[in-house]
């Protein structure tokens, strides 16, 4: 890592955005550049990486951010060198991998895109601002963060986050229609594990306006819709627009950049970040938990009380988690 970590608040903050010429950086690198995560009153300056054949589109996405005039965006550049694109970096967003097909599960994406995570991890380690922060969005987005992380050995393992902000959001918005209540205000809903079909959107403690919501629906809907659905809302994307999830990936990538940098007010989110241990999860395993933004880091939510229901999907998590670590040990 560099010394040029950017804490002042009118110094431009250096974003670093992969696969910038894909779908989800279409969407993502407009909210950025509106100012969307580090706060309206801080500049921005981004960076475009992408790989050599890719350059030419990643420049016309280039031209169109110029062309929307955004006050805050002071600096775009386009590049295929990893080196250059973390350059100073304060935050990265390492969407550029190859999407999930029809039929086919994240994990199939292991062997071509985990490869991807190493070199990149090595250059922010490298080249990347004291205070950078790593947002691994690439499928299988837990398995790829836990690779970066692993070769980027100067920079603390917390500052490497996988996003599971978009199972959240999905749980959240299907539990408020569900209740007809608003998204706003159900409170500690979280997700466990894995981004993956094992995933559990576990509404243990979800509240709403003191409330427990666990009490306002049926078990049956529970155990058979809502946690099915929700860890399968990806594929259920991809079968319905013939695409995988795009915008929304975006829109969840810019609420877990703004809540990390900016706090949650106490509130809970969810967060894949490397375990300490926490809830029996082995360390360094990229784990979805219930966390409150603070002073710009994660505090897990700790002393929950852990069902055998709760237990038993937890435990399938940690074992999917343990066999993508297996089958990348090559690359750890
Ligand atoms: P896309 O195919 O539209 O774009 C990916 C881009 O990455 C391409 O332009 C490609 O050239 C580029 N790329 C490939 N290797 C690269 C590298 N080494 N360096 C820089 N760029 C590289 O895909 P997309 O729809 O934008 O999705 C990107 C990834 O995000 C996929 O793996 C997808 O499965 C994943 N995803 C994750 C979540 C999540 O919640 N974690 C949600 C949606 C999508
Ligand atoms: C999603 O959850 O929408 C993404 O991870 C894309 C996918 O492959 O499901």
């Amino acid at each position: 890592m560099v010394s040029t970590e950017s804490s002042s608040a009118s110094s431009p903050v250096k974003i670093a955005v992969t696969g910038a010429a894909g779908n989800i950086a279409y969407s993502l690198l407009w909210r950025l550049a509106a100012g969307e995560a580090y706060g309206t009153d801080r500049p921005v300056e981004l960076t475009l990486l992408e790989i050599p054949g890719a350059v030419r589109t990643a420049e016309g996405v280039a031209m169109e951010l110029e062309d929307s005039a955004f006050d805050l965006l002071t600096k775009v550049t386009v590049t295929d060198n990893p080196d250059v694109a973390f350059d100073g970096a304060n935050a990265a967003f390492l969407v550029g991998a190859k999407p999930r097909g029809k039929g086919e599960e994240r994990s199939d994406l292991l062997a071509g895109n985990g490869k991807i995570f190493g070199p990149q991890g090595k250059s922010i380690n490298d080249n990347a601002a004291d205070d950078i922060r790593v947002l691994v969005v690439g499928n299988p987005a837990n398995t790829n963060a836990m690779i970066a992380a692993n070769s980027a050995p100067d920079v603390p393992r917390d500052r490497f986050n996988a996003l599971m902000r978009l199972d959240h959001n999905r749980a959240e918005s299907m539990l408020a229609k569900k209740l007809d209540i608003l998204s706003s205000d159900i409170e500690q809903l979280t997700v466990w594990g894995n981004h993956s079909a094992t995933q559990f959107p576990d509404l243990s403690y979800a509240a709403a306006h003191g409330k427990k919501l666990i009490d306002q629906v049926d078990n049956a809907w529970y155990t058979e819709e809502f946690i099915p659905r929700v860890a399968k809302r990806g594929a259920e994307i991809i079968e319905v627009r013939g695409k995988s999830s795009a915008a929304s990936a975006a829109s969840a990538a810019v609420d877990h950049m703004r809540d990390w940098v900016q706090g949650t007010a106490g509130l809970w989110t969810t967060v894949a970040r490397p375990s300490e241990g926490e809830y029996g999860v082995p360390e360094g395993l990229v784990f979805g938990y219930p966390v409150v933004g603070e002073n710009g880091t994660w505090k897990v939510v700790e002393g929950l009380e852990i069902s055998d229901f709760q237990r038993e999907r937890m435990d399938a998590n940690i074992a999917e988690l343990q066999e993508e670590r297996e089958a990348v040990s090559h690359l750890l």
